[in-house]
């Protein structure tokens, strides 16, 4: 397995006011911070003790997840919680060609950056031949948008070649139950109101108790899945919540829990030196501490990880955005995007760092840009060159540009868009999220702020 990389190199640079000294001074509380992690917390919750009230809530049960799945499956192929997401999955792939997913925020997010990072980029526009079986997919019960979902189910039509993966692990998300409402109608009545057939179609991923594991219940569903306890929504993308998804989709989930597996032995083995996760907490902590830098722009140099990046940004908003504190996260897609905030983020307020996640080795044969008897264009004199050597060379402009205005950048190096580099890059952000919070003070775990806009919300629906 090729590591993926953290490189701070553009931050170091003198003009950002950083340099390799402001990271070793860090380097205690980073240091303070892991041990915390893995001593305190990963011992509370495992010892199921009553967590203290100054560690509520503690969510701390998705760290050693991929190596509990993973070891599970290979004492028991079919029984473990593993082989029965392969079981269903496969069940799925041969009776359905279109899977609803129904989730918001941390129900849906991972699904979505696995669906966008490990498909094809046209997947639903593929024929079932060419998808390989694989089912399309479509995300909605993420919003309450009318004319989205009124769109979504013409699309489905009277067609019965359908199924719902509902996702919520309170069972009481509003946007995510109207949903599982409104498809599960269209469901019925596709199935000509057979309850049996209805049931096989309907997956649910929730909580061990709830409205939606009620309502599951009540329709029979033969398989279902759990959300875990002490497994928060942003951080369970390698739990059921993302892996069933996933699976359906034909991606290999042994795969991403390796992984992420790879990546907690670095955590738990490195120098803060050398722990990618350490270095970028550290990063961002100092250039926040030392130069008020408070916006996070990850810029993803690939489409297929736009979506990883919303993730990202969720993961940091709702975990340390909170006490009045908090940097500002925001994905940024190039080159695509620097059309739209280079500029700001050349010559604007100086509060940003720049993270750049860069794709060593792409997955399909390099475009060349060629010759051609119309060179109105003037490209003919670049006709040797790739799109990948025309990104390259957009990444490193940027990136000099960037410095030699004093504007820090850092770069993670993923050795592909696969399974493996991706499960560690999830592992290395929800970790690394953990840590940050642990630095700063702030409980990274749980979103009481979430709590206000539904309160209004359903106060004004039911007056
Ligand atoms: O991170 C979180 O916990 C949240 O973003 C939740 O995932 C989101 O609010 C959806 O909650 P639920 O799964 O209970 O429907």
């Amino acid at each position: 397995m090729k590591p993926i990389k953290y490189d701070a190199a553009g931050v170091l640079i003198p003009e950002t006011g950083l340099s390799q000294d402001d990271l070793q001074l860090l380097a205690p509380q980073l240091e303070a911070a892991r041990r915390e992690f893995l001593d305190v917390d990963l011992a509370l919750y495992a010892s199921g003790d009553a967590v203290p009230d100054a560690k509520q809530p503690l969510d701390a049960g998705f760290f050693e997840m991929p190596e509990k799945l993973l070891s599970e499956y290979e004492a028991d192929s079919e029984g473990s919680e593993l082989g029965r997401i392969l079981k269903t999955a496969k069940r799925l792939q041969e009776s359905v060609d279109r899977v609803v997913l129904l989730g918001i925020g941390g129900s849906y997010m991972g699904a979505c950056a696995l669906f966008e990072g490990c498909c094809h980029s046209y997947h639903n526009e593929l024929s079932r031949e060419q998808r390989n079986g694989i089912p399309r997919i479509y995300f909605e019960g993420n919003n309450v948008d009318n004319d989205a979902t009124q769109e979504l189910l013409d699309l489905l039509g009277d067609d019965d070649d359908w199924g719902i993966v509902v996702i919520s692990k309170s069972g009481g998300t509003l946007e995510t139950a109207v949903g599982f409402r409104t498809f599960l109608a269209a469901l019925s009545k596709a199935m000509g109101g057979d309850k049996r057939k209805i049931a096989e179609r309907v997956v649910p991923v929730c909580g061990t108790a709830g409205k939606l594991f009620d309502l599951q219940a009540a329709l029979g569903c033969p398989e279902s899945y759990e959300v875990p306890d002490g497994v928060g929504g942003r951080f369970s993308i390698l739990s059921a919540v993302g892996l069933l998804p996933a699976a359906i989709l034909g991606i290999d989930v042994v795969k991403l829990l390796q992984g992420a597996a790879a990546m907690n032995e670095r955590f738990r083995t490195s120098t803060v030196e050398e722990d990618p996760t350490l270095q970028f907490v550290g990063v961002g902590q100092a250039l926040e501490a030392r130069r008020g830098i408070n916006i996070r722009v990850l810029s993803v140099w690939s489409k297929s990880l736009e979506s990883v990046g919303l993730w990202y940004d969720q993961l940091l908003a709702e975990s340390i955005g909170k006490d009045f504190i908090g940097a500002t996260p925001f994905t940024a897609l190039n080159t695509r995007d620097l059309h739209s905030r280079a500029q700001q983020h050349q010559e604007g307020t100086r509060d940003k760092l720049m993270t750049n996640v860069i794709v060593e080795t792409l997955a399909r044969e390099p475009i060349s840009v060629g010759t051609s008897e119309y060179n109105q264009d003037g490209l003919n004199e670049l006709s040797d060159k790739t799109m990948p050597e025309i990104m390259h060379a957009a990444l490193k402009g940027t990136n000099q540009s960037y410095n030699g205005a004093g504007r820090p950048t850092a770069d993670i190096v993923l050795p592909a868009v696969d399974e493996e580099s991706l499960g560690q890059l999830f592992q290395m952000m929800m970790i690394a999220t953990v840590i940050e919070g642990r630095v700063m003070g702030v409980n990274p775990f749980g979103q009481p702020g979430v709590e206000g806009y539904k309160t209004n919300m359903n106060a004004i629906l039911r007056s």
